[in-house]
């Protein structure tokens, strides 16, 4: 039985590490801290609420004195920090939330990591810490040795956090491990990201806004996939160490939005090339070869089956996602889309 303190639960990755660890190791508690930004949604949480060895605190990363409260009560055994702004546009727009969460934020939760004591700190990290790849060297893929190199402020928040985990490691000893994945899809992923955007967009019938000219590359992992690797690096990742996760599944943007667009039986019509993002990272391509070789995991889901699976969740949870886009959402929707 361990206590696993994890921040951002109520947000997409998190909550969906949190039903994987519900289901996989049953009689661990499971400690959740979010402050419930606009990314948060606390009835993404519901079921796991339900169950008796789960608890939710509503608070900030960077909160010290609350956070030190938290570790104070719950004693934890192992930390894993999800919590981020993790939205690149965003991070365009208004950089300094992105620092305080994303650095600040990761500097509280080691400083009571090591006031208290665990036995592993695990940092989310993300592949966009390694910049990005051109597209014509198709052999070319980030390891864990590609030289930090970063493009957005979210990346150079993250890119910071990840030295900073580091330096605890080396200067405090504080048993640290950090991942850095590829782009995750699948249930509950706020719609301001490309694949839940297109979905919400598609089935209502409105413009599918394509940046550039929609030849941009990312690497997509089912979400669960992810989760999987988080749960095999706090058990058996050596300490000190960075693992890479990705599941060799490259695409182009527009290739994505297509397939969206023929899964829900809507026109590529509405599909429509707006100005470029700023800085716009061109090709993310990892190399997975050392999760697999030392801890020996391997993606379970393929793209095909995982992107069906994933607009059909959006299809059967109209009301999670329709909630989200009302109210403020629209706000955002129209600063950041309006006139593009
Ligand atoms: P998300 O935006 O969906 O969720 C972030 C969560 O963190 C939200 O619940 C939010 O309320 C919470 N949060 C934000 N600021 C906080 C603060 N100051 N204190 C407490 N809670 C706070 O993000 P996501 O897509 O689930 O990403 C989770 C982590 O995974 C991030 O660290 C991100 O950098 C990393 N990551 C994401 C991807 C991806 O494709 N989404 C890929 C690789 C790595
Ligand atoms: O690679 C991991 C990263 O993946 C994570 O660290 C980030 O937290 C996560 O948000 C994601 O970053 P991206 O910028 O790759 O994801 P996003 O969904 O915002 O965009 C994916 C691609 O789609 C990117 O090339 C931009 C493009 N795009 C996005 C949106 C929202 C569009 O063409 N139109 C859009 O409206």
């Amino acid at each position: 039985m361990k206590k696993i303190l994890i921040t951002g639960g109520a947000g997409f990755i998190g909550a969906n590490f949190i039903y994987y660890m519900q289901d996989r190791h049953p009689d661990y508690r499971l400690i959740c801290v979010d402050s419930l930004t606009y990314a948060g949604n606390m009835s993404t949480l519901e079921k796991a609420m339900a169950k008796d060895n789960f608890v939710f605190y509503r608070t900030d990363i960077c909160d010290r004195q609350a956070i030190y409260e938290i570790f104070e009560k719950e004693q934890p055994d192992i930390v894993v920090n999800f919590a981020a702004e993790s939205h690149v546009d965003r991070s365009i727009e208004n950089p300094e939330v992105f620092l305080d969460t994303n650095i600040k934020g990761t500097m509280v939760m080691m400083d009571a990591a090591r006031k208290y004591g665990v036995e592993r700190y695990h940092q989310v990290s993300t592949d966009e810490v390694y910049g990005d790849l051109p597209l014509d060297r198709p052999d070319l893929f980030f390891t864990e040795e590609t030289p930090i190199t970063t493009s957005s402020p979210y990346s150079s928040s993250k890119a910071a956090a990840d030295l900073l985990v580091q330096a605890y490691h080396r200067t405090y000893g504080l048993p640290v491990t950090i991942s850095r994945c590829s782009n995750n899809y699948g249930p509950y992923q706020f719609p301001e990201k490309l694949i839940p955007l297109m979905i919400a967009n598609a089935l209502a019938e409105k413009p599918l806004p394509v940046y550039g000219e929609g030849l941009n590359v990312r690497d997509w992992l089912y979400v669960e996939d992810h989760c999987k690797a988080i749960d095999m690096i706090i058990h058996d990742g050596v300490v000190g160490e960075v693992y890479n996760i990705g599941g060799h599944n490259e695409m182009k943007n527009i290739d994505i939005v297509k397939i969206i667009c023929k899964a829900l039986g809507k026109s590529e019509d509405l599909i429509t090339y707006v100005t470029d993002r700023k800085g716009h990272d061109m090709r993310y391509a990892i190399d997975p070869e050392k999760i697999h070789r030392e801890l020996g995991w391997l993606p379970d889901t393929m793209f095909a089956d995982g992107i069906q699976k994933t607009i059909q969740w959006y299809l059967d949870n109209r009301p999670w996602w329709e909630q989200i886009i009302s109210g403020e959402y629209m706000d955002y929707y129209e600063k950041m889309y309006g006139d593009r």
